[in-house]
């Protein structure tokens, strides 16, 4: 007897959804649909590079030349190359932040189109080299500003998000994101080269049993922070930590419980970057029921004021993050 694999013949791709979802607004002119075809390319040569990484020497560091002779460029700047030259030739986007450049990038006037967009090509990547999951991030957002685009219009808080979401590069490779109403999954198909819809709605448990933090900071913790671990180890609660914010956030948001790169006493703002690691990754958790928080407000309340700064960050099952925030009252912090 043969076995025959199934297929959907009638399988609900991210193009296919993006598409959908245009139609759904009458006005739309589709520059968000091709803003995301763009963002889809590049992650999909992104997960290409991450497989073969080893067999096409893409590890190390940038500047090094292959046996071709051609520069071989780090996984990071390659997908740092890819997100830039397909947002910019997608005729959606004006103005990019991106963690791998110090400055804004200014996209050619005659390719100009109405977005703005934030990014973290790849996150994760102390977990390259031994092939741990890693990930890239996104924002996008609508620039208000008239004239030329300038810094201020990436300056957004992230409430202000038109959509945002992550791929993982893990065991699969998934994307996830939310335009602003509700969360949907797409995991990569490598036959057919196309992302497909596998967890439409995503939802975060109200309570979970999980906590992620890097716990050899435990020393420099202020004292709400301290508490809220002590009591979790006193409730048997699981201990998770990947080092990858994408891959830590996505179980989160599949398993439930609560993800934080806190304040520390030598890093008073925490390590995470606001406008391409927090706010895009609290959207998503939000969009799922999640909440993500500071310790004392909001993370998509925060009115940015550099491009790079950094925020401490508390996010995942709502209740949870709720206890977290109810021991900053307790301590006044
Ligand atoms: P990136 O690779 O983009 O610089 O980000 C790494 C980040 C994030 O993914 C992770 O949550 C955090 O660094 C881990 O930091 P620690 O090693 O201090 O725990
Ligand atoms: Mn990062
Ligand atoms: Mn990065």
């Amino acid at each position: 007897m043969t076995t025959q694999t199934a297929i959907d013949t009638n399988c609900i791709t991210l193009t296919r959804f993006i598409l959908n979802e245009q139609r759904k607004h009458p006005h739309a002119t589709g520059e968000l649909t091709m803003l995301m075809m763009g963002i889809q390319t590049a992650v999909k040569s992104i997960s290409n590079a991450v497989r073969k990484a080893g067999i096409a020497s893409l590890y190390g560091l940038a500047g090094s030349v292959n046996v071709q002779g051609e520069d071989v460029k780090k996984l990071d700047v390659l997908s740092n190359d890819l997100f830039i030259n397909m947002l910019s030739s997608s005729y959606s986007t004006c103005l990019m932040v991106s963690e791998e450049n110090k400055t804004v990038i200014e996209v050619d006037k005659e390719r100009h189109g109405k977005y703005v967009v934030c990014f973290d090509p790849l996150d994760g990547s102390s977990n390259i080299d031994c092939l741990v999951s890693i990930g890239s991030i996104f924002g996008i957002y609508r620039k208000t500003s008239e004239g030329d685009p300038t810094e201020a219009d990436v300056l957004q808080p992230g409430n202000q998000m038109v959509a945002g979401g992550y791929a993982l590069y893990g065991s699969a490779t998934m994307m996830v994101f939310s335009t602003g109403n509700g969360v949907n999954g797409f995991m990569l198909d490598p036959s057919i080269g196309e992302f497909v819809l596998t967890d439409p709605n995503m939802r975060i448990k109200e309570k979970g049993k999980i906590y992620s933090l890097n716990e050899g900071y435990a020393n420099m913790w202020d004292p709400a922070v301290a508490e809220y671990v002590q009591n979790k180890k006193a409730q048997k609660a699981g201990a998770r930590y990947i080092g990858s914010m994408v891959a830590d956030v996505h179980r989160t948001i599949k398993y439930g419980g609560i993800f934080m790169y806190p304040a520390t006493a030598d890093s008073p703002k925490g390590k995470l970057r606001l406008l391409y690691e927090c706010n895009p990754m609290s959207f998503v958790v939000e969009q799922a029921g999640g909440k993500a928080s500071t310790g004392k407000m909001p993370i998509l309340d925060i009115q940015p004021t550099e491009i790079h700064q950094r925020t401490p960050v508390i996010l995942g099952s709502p209740a949870d993050v709720q206890e977290m925030i109810d021991l900053y009252k307790k301590h006044n912090l």
